[in-house]
């Protein structure tokens, strides 16, 4: 084995062991160059906090990203988190904001929201599942749903390259819309676009494999892909990157 090879995995091995915790992409600075959406969903969600009194956020991660809209939360704020290591590290996050974090995962069959029929008028999703019925029934009439989702057809080309299927395959706006709209939900705007995401250096990518597992396969370690990844330092893909984003409303009686 040459000492470029030795060097290079040792160097993708200290990234995959590297520690993380919430949902935080900070530590690609420089490393990953990606194209952004044309809209502004963070201006969306601002806005939409502006009207509202009774907000829940679904799938907070970490709390990172509800946490940077602080300025424009109102009082009565509830998180959920499925992901059971990141429940503790957003109840941390958010605690001293006085937003409590409750469990729930709307990827589990059947499970109900733990809330009352009525008790918000504005959700917030952000890359998150949804039960289209569950919030159907969360929301008071006029409420607002807000999300911004990846699109079953993000990161294509790894799964390509790992050989292992797309996770998500029929997540699309057409199809997360029609779910809605059979919930009873009107949709008063919505948008789709694909860009670009270029990684400046294998690590990074390993890295990011490591937030994003269902990008690659279940069995992802740089040992057991070493000649794949070898072969991407010498010909660096650029990776599709795919979002849409939609404004739902519950109507009044
Ligand atoms: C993609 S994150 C989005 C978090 C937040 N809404 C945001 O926009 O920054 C959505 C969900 O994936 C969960 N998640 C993160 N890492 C995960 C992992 N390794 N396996 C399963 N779920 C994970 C997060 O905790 C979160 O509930």
């Amino acid at each position: 084995m040459s000492v470029d090879r030795e060097e290079l995995l040792a160097a993708w091995r200290v990234e995959e062991e590297r520690h993380r915790e919430g949902w935080d992409f900070s530590y690609l600075q420089g490393r990953l160059t990606e194209e952004e959406p044309p809209w502004d969903f963070d201006t969306s969600c601002r806005t939409a906090l502006r009207e509202a009194e009774h907000v829940l956020d679904l799938g907070t991660g970490g709390g990172e990203r509800l946490l940077s809209l602080a300025d424009d939360l109102p009082a009565d704020v509830i998180a959920t988190e499925g992901w059971e290591p990141n429940v503790p590290i957003a109840a941390a996050r958010l605690a001293p904001r006085g937003i409590p974090v409750v469990r729930y995962d709307p990827e589990t069959p059947d499970e109900a929201m733990p809330f009352e029929a009525g008790q918000f008028d504005l959700v917030l999703n952000r890359h998150e599942a949804l039960d289209a019925r569950e919030l159907y029934r969360v929301l008071a009439p006029g409420g607002v749903f807000l999300t911004q989702q990846v699109g079953g057809d993000d990161f294509t080309e790894a799964h390509e390259i790992f050989g292992s299927p797309a996770s998500y395959p029929d997540h699309t706006l057409d199809n997360i819309a029609t779910s809605l709209r059979e919930a009873g939900f009107l949709i008063e705007d919505s948008a789709e676009w694909k860009g670009r995401m270029v990684f400046h250096d294998i690590g990074a990518l390993v890295y990011y494999f490591n937030l994003v597992p269902w990008d690659v396969p279940n069995d992802f370690a740089v040992d057991r892909y070493a000649d794949t990844l070898l072969d991407l330092h010498q010909r660096p893909p650029t990776f599709t990157k795919s979002r849409f984003w939609l404004r739902a409303v519950k109507p009044e009686p």
